[in-house]
């Protein structure tokens, strides 16, 4: 007998509607999965067959074929072991048609028959959420948490085959509640711990308000590590929407907790600098999202940049432009979002000592200009706020009052960030300055004379391309909405181009 049953496949962080056809026939015993599955989806045949025996099922001898469709995208994960197990119940009869009717299922089955966790689930249930003649989503019990962010879809949790089967028997169904949240961050690091550097401190807080990208360039010791691991302190809430996007991102990554917790807080990424430039940018046989997706409305920090490949550092100049990053593939192409942020810290020659107020740079000219090469020019440019930094010295360090606490700094950044969400409400895809297209920075009135002229005189002394003469505006207005100014003035284009590199 023939059985279809309905189930969800994601590329990217999009899902899509698959179904799961199976064929039960007379013939020689043979078990044929077809619909271009990858490794993991081809083993399912072991799960199911042992998930079913163990659950008191008996599957007859029989030549059994199913097919996932659309055939020609390609198949991967491990959430198809219980459509299957469902479609094959259906085709010998245990189960009747109408009983999947309206259902979208999806899990991994151990060998026991018990529902296991699988990844994507939140992009399946947004999907499903759009779609009508949707009964409910079937997904394992690890999935509800995360799967419920998306409130109006009924959700039903199987912990086991079993008692799906019950279910789907009997017609009713208990629907499964999401546990409690747990709250991301944890507030130890504090910029209140950080003495001087307000330079840095200033620029961090422009970059957290207006999604800038910023190099911290200092010795070893200045503080540069301590400053950017203190940035998540600082940055703005996410809104329900992004949190739902970053979270779906994790979720595709496999990095949800058991729990399924939401991702609540902006990401705060810091790869080691050994990682590969498919790490950084993702890739894979079957495309993975790296590190710029994972900060997706959130941070990327590269400590200590220039150790990080050349190859690497390249390949994320095109998803610092495009806020996104597609992966082609001979069978499809995969996109996935990346709006980050990104901040990164370097020292300033190869010897660290360039700028030290004590010790003695041993570096010729020569030296320090091939080292700092190493960060391309291309790469430099689009990074809009470069910061150097001298260490503090040491009786500064002991005694002095500490600084600003991140609760202060942070009330400033959510101000600034609510004018700018105002200013873009009409741009879907813009949230803050960085991402503003320049048309909207330039309209009539919102930069002063003075400023336009002190704009267009450092772009003559600086060398400015027309992308650095917009990059400094977008600066500028961030400086402007921290002081809740309408208008960009001098003053703020002239603290702007202080951060452009020289
Ligand atoms: N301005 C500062 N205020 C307080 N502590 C500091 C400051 N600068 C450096 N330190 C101390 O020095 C340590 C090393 O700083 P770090 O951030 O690792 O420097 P870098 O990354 O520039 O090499 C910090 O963990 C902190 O204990
Ligand atoms: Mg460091």
């Amino acid at each position: 007998m023939l059985a279809a049953v309905r189930s969800a496949a994601v590329s990217g962080i999009d899902a899509y509607d698959i179904c799961v056809e199976v064929d039960v026939a007379r013939g020689l015993p043979n078990w044929l999965l077809v619909g271009l599955p990858a490794g993991e989806v081809k083993e399912s045949r072991e799960r199911v067959s042992a998930a079913l025996a163990n659950s008191g099922f008996e599957l007859p001898v029989r030549r059994t074929t199913i097919s996932l469709s659309p055939g020609d995208t390609k198949k991967s994960g491990t959430g198809f072991d219980l459509p299957i197990a469902v479609g094959l119940l259906v085709a010998i009869g245990v189960l009747t048609p109408e009983s999947v009717d309206g259902l979208t299922i999806l899990g991994e089955l151990g060998l026991d028959g018990s529902v296991r966790g699988v990844r994507g689930v939140l992009s399946v249930a947004r999907h499903l959420a759009n779609a009508s003649s949707v009964r409910a989503l079937v997904l394992p019990p690890a999935n509800v948490n995360e799967a419920s962010l998306v409130r109006s879809l009924p959700l039903v949790a199987p912990r086991t085959l079993v008692e799906l089967v019950e279910m789907l028997s009997s017609g009713t169904f208990t629907h499964a509640q999401p546990g409690p949240r747990v709250s991301a961050s944890d507030g130890s690091a504090d910029f209140a711990d950080v003495v001087g550097q307000e330079t840095a401190k200033r620029a961090l807080e422009i970059a957290a308000a207006g999604g800038h990208a910023c190099l911290l360039i200092g010795p070893p010791g200045a503080g540069k590590t301590m400053l950017a691991r203190r940035l998540p302190s600082i940055l703005p809430a996410l809104t329900e929407e992004e949190a739902l996007e970053v979270t779906a991102i994790h979720s595709v990554a496999g990095l949800l907790a058991d729990s399924g917790a939401c991702v609540a807080a902006r990401p705060f990424r810091a790869p080691h600098h050994t990682i590969s430039s498919a790490g950084l940018v993702g890739g894979g046989g079957a495309p993975r999202p790296g590190e710029v997706s994972l900060a997706h409305h959130g941070v990327l920090f590269l400590d200590e940049l220039l150790e990080f490949e050349r190859r690497a550092l390249e390949s994320l100049r095109q998803p610092m432009e495009d806020g996104q990053v597609v992966i082609a593939r001979a069978a499809q192409s995969v996109a996935f979002p990346a709006k980050f942020s990104l901040v990164a810290a370097m020292n300033p020659c190869p010897c660290c000592n360039f700028g030290h107020p004590t010790r003695v740079c041993t570096c010729g000219d020569g030296e320090i200009v091939k080292y700092r090469s190493r960060l391309s020019g291309a790469l430099a440019d689009r990074i809009d706020m470069h910061v150097t930094l001298a260490p503090v010295a040491g009786e500064e360090l002991d005694g002095r009052s500490s600084g600003e606490s991140s609760a202060a700094i942070r009330a400033r950044v959510e101000r600034s960030r609510a004018v700018q969400r105002r200013r873009f409400a009409q741009l879907t895809s813009v949230e803050c300055n960085a991402r503003a297209p320049a048309r909207t920075l330039l309209i009539a009135g919102a930069v002063d004379a003075d400023a336009r002229k002190l704009l267009t005189s450092a772009m003559e002394s600086l060398q400015l391309s027309a992308r650095g003469y917009h990059r400094v505006l977008r600066v500028a207005r961030t400086i402007a909405d921290l002081e809740d100014e309408a208008r960009v003035g001098e003053a703020h284009v002239s603290e702007a181009i202080r951060y452009r590199p020289r």
